[in-house]
């Protein structure tokens, strides 16, 4: 219980922070109509977890405030980019997203095609300040080469792409857990890998750092495809149902609602033992987020 609490107030002081930094940040540079969309795809909404992950992971390693808020803010442009384009016609084509019309569904598809884009490269721009004083040289490259693989063809653009060559068919546990690695599990990893270079932790905790990331990144995905099956629209704030009607691959279509949860379980367990063995001694945050991605309502 004390522990949840602390959490929790770690957690809403954190948001505070990362909220306003997005605000402040957001689409600044932008033409009126094109920041408008950026600012709608970003802002007032989302669970920010992986904004969390970052921060929660630079604590345990004692790293730079500065620039784990930036790198923060930074993987939540990218994730909000990544959800623009999954909802368009030509991807999943969905209408609903926390809580609001999708972005091309208030604002046209060539807006939110530009949005998605002018979100993507405002992340990188938010690792390189040009004053080094805020973030050393050195760490804006292991950031922007973190956030860049993760985000492209090895990482999240080519889970996506197998993710829509996958429709209509039966694919094995392997290539499900392949494709789900990469469309949503690069992020999560990044996001931790991204807290890590903002500070310092032996070769030996960042081993097993990537370990626990890699469990609740595939955790994460699991239990998204679950709460599609047995969660209302209202509650998700995205359109439930949609992984059938759009017949795509997913662990409750492969595996069923028992194992899927099972499985999602036994990659919980996976991540709470990778972190006691980091030896790390400041990662209590790190377990709340793990137990938040499995026992989730949305
Ligand atoms: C949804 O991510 C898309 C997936 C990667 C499964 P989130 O569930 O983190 O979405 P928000 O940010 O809370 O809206
Ligand atoms: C989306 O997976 C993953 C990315 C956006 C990279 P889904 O298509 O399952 O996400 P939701 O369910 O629409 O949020
Ligand atoms: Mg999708
Ligand atoms: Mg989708
Ligand atoms: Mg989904």
């Amino acid at each position: 219980m004390t522990e949840h609490r602390d959490f929790d107030a770690w957690t809403s002081a954190r948001l505070q922070q990362v909220e306003q930094a997005l605000q402040g940040w957001v689409g600044e540079a932008a033409p009126a109509g094109l920041r408008e969309a950026m600012r709608y795809a970003v802002l007032d909404g989302g669970k920010r977890l992986r904004p969390l992950l970052v921060l929660a992971a630079s604590e345990a390693v004692q790293g730079q405030p500065e620039a784990a808020l930036r790198a923060a803010c930074a993987i939540e442009l990218i994730h909000a980019y990544s959800l623009v384009h999954d909802d368009m016609p030509c991807m999943d084509n969905d209408v609903l997203r926390r809580g609001k019309p999708t972005v091309h569904v208030q604002f046209g598809e060539a807006a939110a095609l530009l949005a998605g884009d002018a979100l993507q490269t405002q992340a990188f721009e938010l690792l390189t300040p040009p004053d080094t004083a805020l973030v050393p040289a050195a760490m804006q490259a292991d950031l922007c080469r973190i956030l860049a693989r993760a985000s492209g063809g090895q990482g999240m653009a080519g889970g996506q792409a197998i993710d829509l060559a996958s429709v209509g068919l039966q694919l094995s546990q392997d290539e499900l857990q392949h494709m789900h690695a990469l469309k949503t599990g690069a992020l999560l990893q990044a996001s931790v890998m991204l807290g890590v270079a903002t500070g310092q932790g032996s070769a030996d905790a960042v081993a097993q750092l990537q370990q626990y990331a890699a469990a609740i990144g595939l955790a994460f995905q699991v239990v998204d495809d679950i709460l599609d099956v047995t969660a209302d629209s209202q509650t998700l704030g995205k359109t439930a149902g949609k992984d059938a009607a759009n017949d795509k691959p997913t662990y409750v279509s492969l595996m069923g609602l028992e194992a899927s949860r099972q499985y999602a379980q036994q990659l919980q367990q996976q991540a709470q033992a990778a972190l006691q063995a980091s030896g790390l001694a400041n990662t209590d945050k790190l377990h709340a987020i793990a137990d938040w991605v499995i026992d989730r309502a949305y």
